[in-house]
């Protein structure tokens, strides 16, 4: 994080201030849509189960709902506003009821509250935000929930040489992980680990890939 810069209030005060959409980092269009056509491309089928963790207001979801079988959406996220916001405004009525998407309001990765283990995982701009420990305790539990041909996706903020980041979180705030770290926060909880890298993401963004081990 960059010192002495005062960040946006985080919660519903930083969502009523900021919009649904600026509140995840804006680019509404083209992160959401990056989103949906590099999972595509992995093989997310409408069959499959996915699990969009830190789903915020639904860039993504927005894409995954319709395309996805009924219940197929599984989506975990803190703030409920943007939850509410995303349902209302992203996405039609008619669409959310034939389509059922499944939500989960939590800070503590409760996976376990869904009824379905996932095939496809996504963190999408949520290790960005989140110190080491928190990491570590995302990895741990969906290592749980995850199915064994699974795969997770993850994006992270690039960095040559390890920095030391704050030891709480922020919505607003910056995190930076050299790709070994990104490696080891999955091989010290069960998971193989592979560098995708670039993935077109406009604002540099990398993208991890962790299967069970
Ligand atoms: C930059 S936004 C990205 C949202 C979404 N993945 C997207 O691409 O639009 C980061 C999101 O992480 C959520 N978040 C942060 N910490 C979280 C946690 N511990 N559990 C669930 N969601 C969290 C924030 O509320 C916010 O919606």
């Amino acid at each position: 994080m960059k010192p002495g810069r005062p960040l946006a209030p985080e919660g519903a005060a930083g969502i009523a201030a900021l919009g649904h959409r600026a509140y995840v980092g804006g680019h509404w269009d083209e992160i959401g849509k990056l989103q949906f056509d590099f999972l595509v491309r992995e093989g997310l089928k409408p069959h499959h189960y996915l699990l969009d963790i830190a789903c915020g207001s639904l860039r993504a979801g927005s894409h995954f709902v319709p395309y996805l079988d009924a219940a197929h959406y599984l989506g975990i996220e803190k703030e409920s506003d943007l939850v509410r916001a995303g349902l209302e405004k992203e996405l039609d009525q008619e669409t959310i009821e034939r389509k059922q998407p499944q939500f989960v309001i939590s800070s503590s990765f409760e996976f376990s509250k869904f009824s379905e283990r996932a095939d496809f995982v996504l963190a999408q701009s949520l290790f960005t935000h989140l110190p080491p420990a928190m990491i570590e305790d995302c990895f741990a539990k969906l290592r749980r929930f995850m199915r064994e041909d699974g795969a997770f996706y993850a994006t992270f903020n690039e960095v040559q040489t390890e920095v030391s980041n704050p030891d709480t979180p922020h919505d607003h705030g910056i995190f930076w992980y050299t790709r070994d770290r990104m490696s080891r926060f999955g091989t010290d909880n069960g998971w193989k680990s592979e560098y995708i890298g670039d993935w077109g993401h406009p604002r540099h963004q990398k993208m991890m890939q962790y299967r069970p081990a």
